[in-house]
């Protein structure tokens, strides 16, 4: 693979490889010294034409503990703000020799649209309600390590399925490691055919809860709802909201998780989110920075004329 445009298309070994990788950054990103180098020289250019504080930050962390010279694109103040196109964007990245792009936009299928522009490695930070293959990496290593494997949890992901791009990558992820995983949404955000992907749906929030070892809260993605039905806040809490008493119906140690960004009292109460030994939250975050460093790493390869990438 030159590029990671999504967990679609990865095998589960290469999948295993990939959180294998990432492991080995996580104790020199709790050390004094966070630095390796093996991208001296590179160049990596973070593209993001949507906003974001994780992802952009972690792999700006990430190159930079590698050692790469990372350079980020504001889309704000960028030429896209007279007309410039999304292609001629990217044909400019390529003229500046980037070795490595990431890249965020608000359109499904826009990352691989630059992927085939541009002669160097392009790591897919998020398109539209497509995949954000980075996040399912983090999730499962987070997954990984607080409950010993993947294979066979039940993994209920709940709330706004259909705009969701980190629901779709976990799904694929998940699935292809074995969990067992649950969807659980009001039907208005319900994608059709979803069982198609090997998942149980549930409208009931407290039966898909019932027996859960992971349970995994999403945002309402509001900005992605042009036009459609937005719930209320206030009635999306009270049949779709976690709070401590509906967590009693999951497994007695089942783990919280959140990709960020929250919104406190609607899809997850402060006490839930914040639950010791329970919630997971700011260890996603901690596993982003290891899972992109071995991303870059592993992507930046072929170039650095080194083996390990199928
Ligand atoms: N989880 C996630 O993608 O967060 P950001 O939008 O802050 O990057």
């Amino acid at each position: 693979h030159r590029h990671l445009l999504g967990i679609a298309g990865l095998q589960p070994h290469e999948l295993l490889f990939l959180l294998d990788e990432a492991e080995q950054w996580i104790d020199m990103n709790r050390a004094a010294s966070k630095h390796d180098g093996r991208l001296e020289g590179l160049t990596q250019i973070n593209a993001f034409f949507e906003n974001s504080t994780r992802t952009l930050l972690s792999f700006e962390i990430a190159g930079k503990r590698l050692g790469a010279d990372v350079v980020n694109m504001a889309a704000a103040t960028s030429s896209l703000k007279k007309g410039e196109t999304l292609i001629d964007t990217a044909v400019t990245l390529n003229a500046m020799r980037a070795d490595v792009i990431v890249i965020r936009h608000a359109a499904s299928g826009a990352v691989g649209l630059i992927a085939d522009k541009v002669d160097c490695p392009v790591l897919n930070a998020g398109d539209g309600r497509h995949e954000h293959p980075t996040q399912a990496l983090l999730d499962a290593l987070t997954i990984r390590r607080r409950r010993g494997s993947i294979a066979g949890q039940i993994v209920a992901i709940c709330g706004d399925i259909l705009h969701s791009r980190v629901a779709r990558s976990n799904i694929l992820a998940l699935t292809s490691l074995a969990a067992q995983v649950r969807v659980i949404a009001p039907p208005t955000l319900m994608p059709p055919a979803i069982e198609e992907l090997g998942v149980t749906t549930f409208t009931d929030f407290d039966k898909g809860l019932e027996g859960a070892d992971v349970v995994m809260m999403l945002r309402l993605q509001n900005e992605r709802m042009s036009g459609g039905f937005i719930p209320s806040t206030r009635e999306f809490h009270a049949l779709y909201g976690l709070t401590a008493e509906r967590l009693k119906r999951a497994a007695p140690d089942a783990l919280v998780m959140h990709p960020g960004p929250m919104n406190r009292g609607v899809e997850i109460t402060s006490e839930v989110a914040d639950m010791p030994g329970r919630s997971a939250i700011t260890e996603q975050v901690e596993m982003g920075v290891a899972v992109r460093m071995a991303c870059l790493d592993i992507l930046t390869r072929r170039a650095r004329k080194v083996e390990g990438w199928a």
